[in-house]
């Protein structure tokens, strides 16, 4: 007999089946022994009993661990008090690997379910949380691909600074040193002399020394850049795309979400609501007005402040024309106004913090080498790059959304680290 999926087999619901999976739990009796078996797709309830077996099988099974892979065939029919409301007469059944004791209990901390992080990856949350990873990827491709856009690849070795010196990883290159990647960008804005409208979703990295809820060293950057299109239409891009992203989660991941116990109601608005777009100006008057809270113009928002804001909506909001000076060296300047340039930061909902940071890009060569200078980078490094601006410059932009920091968000995760597999952060790199 086929093996099929436990999802399958619950929608089948009654008949013979033949599934194999994991031990998810185990009880039982001298009579009876209970498996909750876990795949892929799902959780089914299994029931072994000893008078349909040999005593070296009931032996076998009833000194199995949990986490041991073994195959069933049976008969399944509806049981309202089982997990997953079904239950699998067992009429066969082989151990393929037997299990170690499963050194993930209830009771660990953080610390050392980090260690065993490998092995965390089989639980339900991890498993709900990697499946929505996976719609959130293929989502983000589907939307730029159904624009026109194409999937372009940067290098993550670089010779010089993207985001600016503070957070950058050296790496020692032969007897050079060179820096990894903090973000495609300097290396995409070549390409859309080519290819117009590209995209990527790759990992950048940040060395930020502080442990936060929302940063990790390595994290998946979703990037768009684009040839002759405004900074209205990057909000646009940036807003559509998280429709697409939320809206494709809640259609596909009842369960998931479910097992994750996030409260839908509260991802409701920002598939439907227009998200309020406010300039930087707007922003300090909103904290001063409705939340006490006093910013000098010209000083960048702290989190504290991001979040007191954000809590004043139900959706992202989209916050424009920073200070100049507080922004990267490529942010086109303002025509109508230079204190200001034309950036925006797309903040979460919740709390989630900075989802998207994004601008026009600067194209007047002696501006962006003023900027660079007073940040003080070296302008000999971004020869190459200025070269974009002498061959047919172009209006352009783009911008880059943090895939984890939406995973948070939609997810509900009080940590960014369930966001990816393996996190990286200051104080882990291991396993
Ligand atoms: O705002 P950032 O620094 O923008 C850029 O890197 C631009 N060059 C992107 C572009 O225009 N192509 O970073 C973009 C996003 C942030 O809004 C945040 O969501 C995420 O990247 N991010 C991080 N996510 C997790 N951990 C970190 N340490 C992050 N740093 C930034």
């Amino acid at each position: 007999m086929k093996f099929i999926s436990i999802s399958d087999a619950l929608e089948k619901g009654k008949g013979s089946v033949a599934i194999r999976g994991w031990v998810h739990r185990e009880r039982g009796s001298n009579e009876v022994k209970f498996v909750v078996l876990r795949d892929a797709s799902d959780i089914v309830q299994c029931v072994i009993k000893k008078e349909n077996f040999s005593a070296a099988q009931w032996k076998a099974i009833d000194k199995v661990q949990i986490e041991a892979s073994m195959t069933i065939h049976g008969e399944i029919k509806e049981d309202k008090r089982a997990p997953t409301g079904f239950e699998i007469q067992v009429n066969e059944f082989e151990i393929i690997g037997e299990s170690d004791k499963f050194p993930i209990t209830k009771d660990l901390n953080e610390e050392l379910l980090g260690d065993r992080r490998h092995l965390w990856l089989r639980s339900r949350k991890m498993n709900a949380i990697m499946k929505i990873r996976d719609t959130v990827l293929f989502t983000m491709r589907n939307h730029w691909r159904t624009k026109g856009f194409y999937e372009y690849n940067s290098p993550s070795i670089l010779g010089m600074a993207g985001e600016g010196g503070s957070t950058l990883f050296e790496v020692k290159y032969f007897d050079k040193k060179a820096f990894l990647t903090q973000t495609w960008q300097l290396h995409a804005e070549p390409a859309i002399f080519s290819l117009e409208k590209i995209f990527t979703i790759q990992p950048s990295f940040r060395a930020e020394k502080s442990n936060t809820s929302r940063h990790l060293t390595e994290y998946w950057h979703a990037e768009m850049e684009v040839a002759w299109e405004d900074f209205e239409y990057l909000q646009d891009d940036a807003e559509e795309l998280i429709k697409d992203v939320v809206n494709a989660v809640l259609k596909n991941h009842k369960k998931e979400l479910e097992i994750l116990e996030r409260d839908t109601k509260k991802l409701i608005p920002s598939t439907k609501k227009k998200f309020p777009r406010m300039t930087y100006e707007d922003a300090l008057k909103i904290l001063k007005e409705k939340k006490d809270m006093k910013v000098d113009f010209g000083k960048d928002l702290r989190t504290i402040e991001e979040d007191k804001l954000s809590e004043l909506y139900d959706t992202p909001i989209i916050i424009t024309r920073y200070p100049k000076k507080i922004k990267a060296f490529y942010m086109k300047e303002d025509p109508k106004d230079p204190r200001v340039v034309l950036g925006f930061d797309m903040i979460g909902p919740e709390g989630y913090g900075e989802l998207v940071g994004a601008s026009q890009r600067e194209e007047n060569i002696d501006k962006l080498k003023e900027n660079l200078e007073a940040q003080g980078e070296n302008p000999d490094a971004y020869e190459f790059y200025f070269d974009t601006r002498r061959y047919g410059s172009v209006p352009h932009g783009g911008f880059g959304m943090g895939v984890e920091r939406v995973i948070s968000w939609i997810c509900g995760l009080s940590n960014i680290k369930d966001a990816i597999a393996f996190p990286r952060t200051p104080s882990r790199f291991y396993p």
